[in-house]
Protein backbone atom coordinates (compact mmCIF):
# COMPACT_ATOMS: atom_id res chain seq x y z
CA UNK A 1 0.00 0.00 0.00
CA UNK A 2 1.55 3.60 -1.15
CA UNK A 3 1.06 6.19 1.40
CA UNK A 4 -0.48 8.90 0.78
CA UNK A 5 0.56 12.46 0.75
CA UNK A 6 -1.56 14.91 2.65
CA UNK A 7 -1.75 18.53 2.55
CA UNK A 8 -4.02 19.69 5.53
CA UNK A 9 -5.78 23.37 5.39
CA UNK A 10 -5.85 24.46 9.10
CA UNK A 11 -7.73 28.11 11.25
CA UNK A 12 -7.70 27.27 14.60
CA UNK A 13 -6.47 24.71 17.06
CA UNK A 14 -5.95 21.96 15.13
CA UNK A 15 -7.35 19.23 16.83
CA UNK A 16 -8.17 17.43 14.02
CA UNK A 17 -4.88 18.14 12.34
CA UNK A 18 -3.63 16.55 15.35
CA UNK A 19 -5.13 13.58 15.29
CA UNK A 20 -4.24 12.73 11.51
CA UNK A 21 -1.07 13.17 12.43
CA UNK A 22 -0.88 10.40 15.12
CA UNK A 23 -3.11 8.29 13.33
CA UNK A 24 -0.21 8.32 10.48
CA UNK A 25 2.33 8.17 13.16
CA UNK A 26 0.54 5.32 14.96
CA UNK A 27 0.34 3.20 11.36
CA UNK A 28 -3.76 3.42 11.53
CA UNK A 29 -3.63 5.08 8.00
CA UNK A 30 -1.66 4.61 5.40
CA UNK A 31 -0.25 8.12 4.96
CA UNK A 32 2.03 10.98 6.29
CA UNK A 33 0.94 14.97 6.57
CA UNK A 34 3.57 16.71 4.05
CA UNK A 35 2.30 20.20 4.70
CA UNK A 36 0.15 22.19 6.74
CA UNK A 37 -0.91 25.47 5.31
CA UNK A 38 -3.50 27.83 7.46
CA UNK A 39 -4.97 31.58 6.52
CA UNK A 40 -4.42 32.93 10.63
CA UNK A 41 -0.43 33.17 11.13
CA UNK A 42 -1.63 32.60 15.03
CA UNK A 43 -3.32 29.28 14.30
CA UNK A 44 -2.49 27.00 17.37
CA UNK A 45 -2.46 24.08 14.34
CA UNK A 46 0.46 25.59 12.96
CA UNK A 47 2.53 24.96 16.28
CA UNK A 48 1.07 21.55 16.08
CA UNK A 49 2.63 20.90 12.85
CA UNK A 50 5.85 22.74 13.39
CA UNK A 51 6.21 20.63 16.48
CA UNK A 52 6.25 17.16 14.55
CA UNK A 53 8.26 18.76 12.11
CA UNK A 54 5.93 19.42 9.27
CA UNK A 55 6.57 22.35 7.01
CA UNK A 56 3.78 24.58 7.79
CA UNK A 57 2.72 27.94 6.30
CA UNK A 58 0.69 30.81 6.40
CA UNK A 59 -1.43 31.87 3.31
CA UNK A 60 -3.54 35.54 3.81
CA UNK A 61 -6.37 34.92 1.75
CA UNK A 62 -8.13 38.34 1.83
CA UNK A 63 -11.93 38.79 0.86
CA UNK A 64 -13.52 36.21 -1.25
CA UNK A 65 -12.97 37.08 -5.41
CA UNK A 66 -10.31 39.99 -4.13
CA UNK A 67 -7.18 39.47 -6.24
CA UNK A 68 -4.96 38.47 -2.99
CA UNK A 69 -7.68 35.28 -2.61
CA UNK A 70 -6.83 34.54 -6.18
CA UNK A 71 -3.26 34.71 -5.28
CA UNK A 72 -3.60 32.98 -2.51
CA UNK A 73 -5.50 30.19 -4.85
CA UNK A 74 -2.74 29.54 -7.08
CA UNK A 75 -0.22 29.85 -4.13
CA UNK A 76 -1.90 26.92 -1.87
CA UNK A 77 -1.51 24.63 -5.38
CA UNK A 78 1.99 25.56 -5.76
CA UNK A 79 2.47 24.79 -2.31
CA UNK A 80 0.68 21.24 -2.20
CA UNK A 81 2.79 20.80 -5.61
CA UNK A 82 6.17 21.33 -4.04
CA UNK A 83 5.03 19.02 -1.18
CA UNK A 84 3.84 16.47 -3.49
CA UNK A 85 0.42 16.42 -1.82
CA UNK A 86 -1.68 13.58 -3.08
CA UNK A 87 -5.30 14.27 -0.69
CA UNK A 88 -6.13 17.53 0.86
CA UNK A 89 -7.77 17.73 3.89
CA UNK A 90 -9.78 20.75 5.31
CA UNK A 91 -9.24 20.16 9.01
CA UNK A 92 -10.99 23.51 10.88
CA UNK A 93 -10.03 25.18 7.74
CA UNK A 94 -12.78 28.30 7.54
CA UNK A 95 -12.33 29.70 3.78
CA UNK A 96 -13.45 28.92 0.81
CA UNK A 97 -11.19 26.55 -1.48
CA UNK A 98 -10.70 28.41 -4.48
CA UNK A 99 -11.06 27.20 -8.10
CA UNK A 100 -7.71 26.38 -8.94
CA UNK A 101 -7.27 24.08 -6.15
CA UNK A 102 -10.34 22.32 -7.18
CA UNK A 103 -8.84 21.89 -10.69
CA UNK A 104 -5.62 20.44 -9.41
CA UNK A 105 -7.47 18.41 -7.25
CA UNK A 106 -10.59 17.20 -8.07
CA UNK A 107 -12.34 14.59 -5.86
CA UNK A 108 -9.42 14.98 -3.52
CA UNK A 109 -10.32 17.50 -0.82
CA UNK A 110 -11.94 16.55 1.82
CA UNK A 111 -13.80 18.64 4.65
CA UNK A 112 -15.02 17.81 8.06
CA UNK A 113 -18.31 19.38 9.48
CA UNK A 114 -19.37 19.54 13.18
CA UNK A 115 -22.87 18.48 11.87
CA UNK A 116 -25.30 15.87 10.18
CA UNK A 117 -24.97 17.59 6.68
CA UNK A 118 -26.92 18.42 4.97
CA UNK A 119 -28.18 19.96 8.70
CA UNK A 120 -26.82 22.87 10.38
CA UNK A 121 -24.49 23.88 7.86
CA UNK A 122 -22.42 26.88 8.40
CA UNK A 123 -19.61 28.15 10.90
CA UNK A 124 -21.54 27.21 14.04
CA UNK A 125 -23.44 23.44 13.32
CA UNK A 126 -22.75 22.50 17.32
CA UNK A 127 -24.16 25.35 18.49
CA UNK A 128 -27.42 25.79 15.66
CA UNK A 129 -28.27 21.69 16.79
CA UNK A 130 -28.21 22.66 20.13
CA UNK A 131 -30.25 25.34 20.09
CA UNK A 132 -32.65 23.96 17.57
CA UNK A 133 -33.30 20.41 20.20
CA UNK A 134 -32.19 17.78 17.91
CA UNK A 135 -31.73 14.50 19.78
CA UNK A 136 -28.86 13.29 17.70
CA UNK A 137 -26.24 15.46 16.20
CA UNK A 138 -23.22 14.00 14.95
CA UNK A 139 -19.81 15.29 12.25
CA UNK A 140 -19.50 14.47 8.97
CA UNK A 141 -16.69 13.99 6.54
CA UNK A 142 -17.41 14.45 2.69
CA UNK A 143 -15.79 15.48 -0.62
CA UNK A 144 -15.33 19.11 -0.48
CA UNK A 145 -17.39 20.92 -3.12
CA UNK A 146 -17.39 25.09 -4.09
CA UNK A 147 -19.93 25.68 -2.05
CA UNK A 148 -19.62 24.95 1.50
CA UNK A 149 -20.90 22.13 3.35
CA UNK A 150 -22.48 20.29 -0.02
CA UNK A 151 -20.17 17.73 -1.01
CA UNK A 152 -20.95 13.83 -1.30
CA UNK A 153 -20.64 12.86 2.21
CA UNK A 154 -18.12 9.53 3.12
CA UNK A 155 -19.13 8.78 6.60
CA UNK A 156 -20.60 10.29 9.54
CA UNK A 157 -21.05 10.09 12.98
CA UNK A 158 -23.42 10.66 15.41
CA UNK A 159 -24.02 11.79 19.26
CA UNK A 160 -26.55 12.10 21.68
CA UNK A 161 -27.79 15.60 22.80
CA UNK A 162 -28.11 15.50 26.64
CA UNK A 163 -29.89 17.44 29.19
CA UNK A 164 -28.58 20.76 29.55
CA UNK A 165 -26.40 20.77 26.79
CA UNK A 166 -25.34 23.98 25.16
CA UNK A 167 -23.24 24.59 22.01
CA UNK A 168 -19.86 23.98 23.48
CA UNK A 169 -20.65 20.86 25.72
CA UNK A 170 -22.43 19.07 22.59
CA UNK A 171 -19.04 20.50 20.67
CA UNK A 172 -17.02 18.53 22.88
CA UNK A 173 -18.45 15.75 22.73
CA UNK A 174 -19.06 15.92 18.43
CA UNK A 175 -15.37 16.52 18.25
CA UNK A 176 -14.28 13.49 19.71
CA UNK A 177 -15.96 11.35 16.93
CA UNK A 178 -14.23 13.86 14.04
CA UNK A 179 -11.19 12.56 15.23
CA UNK A 180 -12.00 9.10 14.89
CA UNK A 181 -14.17 9.75 11.39
CA UNK A 182 -11.33 12.15 9.82
CA UNK A 183 -8.63 9.28 10.22
CA UNK A 184 -11.02 6.44 9.07
CA UNK A 185 -12.14 8.75 5.35
CA UNK A 186 -8.80 9.61 4.67
CA UNK A 187 -7.52 5.61 5.52
CA UNK A 188 -10.28 4.92 3.01
CA UNK A 189 -8.84 6.86 0.49
CA UNK A 190 -5.65 5.33 0.51
CA UNK A 191 -6.98 1.98 0.34
CA UNK A 192 -8.28 3.75 -2.84
CA UNK A 193 -12.30 2.58 -1.82
CA UNK A 194 -14.19 5.36 -2.44
CA UNK A 195 -16.13 5.70 -5.90
CA UNK A 196 -18.34 8.56 -6.44
CA UNK A 197 -22.06 8.24 -7.88
CA UNK A 198 -23.44 11.39 -8.10
CA UNK A 199 -24.30 12.25 -4.51
CA UNK A 200 -23.35 9.29 -3.30
CA UNK A 201 -20.12 7.53 -2.20
CA UNK A 202 -19.97 3.80 -2.32
CA UNK A 203 -17.16 2.55 -0.24
CA UNK A 204 -15.94 -0.25 -2.57
CA UNK A 205 -14.74 -3.84 -1.00
CA UNK A 206 -17.11 -3.34 1.83
CA UNK A 207 -16.18 -6.53 4.42
CA UNK A 208 -17.34 -7.09 7.61
CA UNK A 209 -16.95 -3.95 9.55
CA UNK A 210 -13.54 -2.93 11.44
CA UNK A 211 -13.87 -2.60 14.97
CA UNK A 212 -13.46 1.29 14.49
CA UNK A 213 -16.60 1.01 11.96
CA UNK A 214 -18.06 -0.76 13.91
CA UNK A 215 -17.61 2.36 16.90
CA UNK A 216 -18.35 4.67 14.34
CA UNK A 217 -22.06 3.26 13.27
CA UNK A 218 -23.15 1.36 16.49
CA UNK A 219 -25.57 0.03 14.05
CA UNK A 220 -23.66 -2.22 11.98
CA UNK A 221 -23.70 -5.80 13.08
CA UNK A 222 -20.18 -7.52 13.79
C1 LIG B 1 -14.06 21.32 14.65
O1 LIG B 1 -15.31 21.04 15.27
C2 LIG B 1 -14.24 21.34 13.15
O2 LIG B 1 -15.23 20.42 12.70
C3 LIG B 1 -14.69 22.73 12.91
O3 LIG B 1 -13.80 23.50 13.74
C4 LIG B 1 -13.63 22.77 14.98
C5 LIG B 1 -12.21 22.88 15.47
O4 LIG B 1 -11.39 22.10 14.67
N1 LIG B 1 -14.59 23.13 11.52
P1 LIG B 1 -9.82 21.88 15.03
O5 LIG B 1 -9.73 21.62 16.53
O6 LIG B 1 -9.13 23.15 14.65
O7 LIG B 1 -9.44 20.70 14.23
Amino acid sequence: MSQLNLGVFVSGGGTNLQAIIDACAGGRIDATVTVVISDKADAYALERARSHDIPAYHVPVGKNDSPEFTAADRRHVELLQNHDVDLVCLAGYMRLIGPNMFAAYPEAILNIHPALLPSFPGTHGQEDAADYGVKVAGCTVHFAWPEFDTGPIIIQAAVPVLPGDDGASLAARILAQEHKIYPQAIQWCAEGRLRIEGRRVILEDARPPTIMEAIISPGLEI
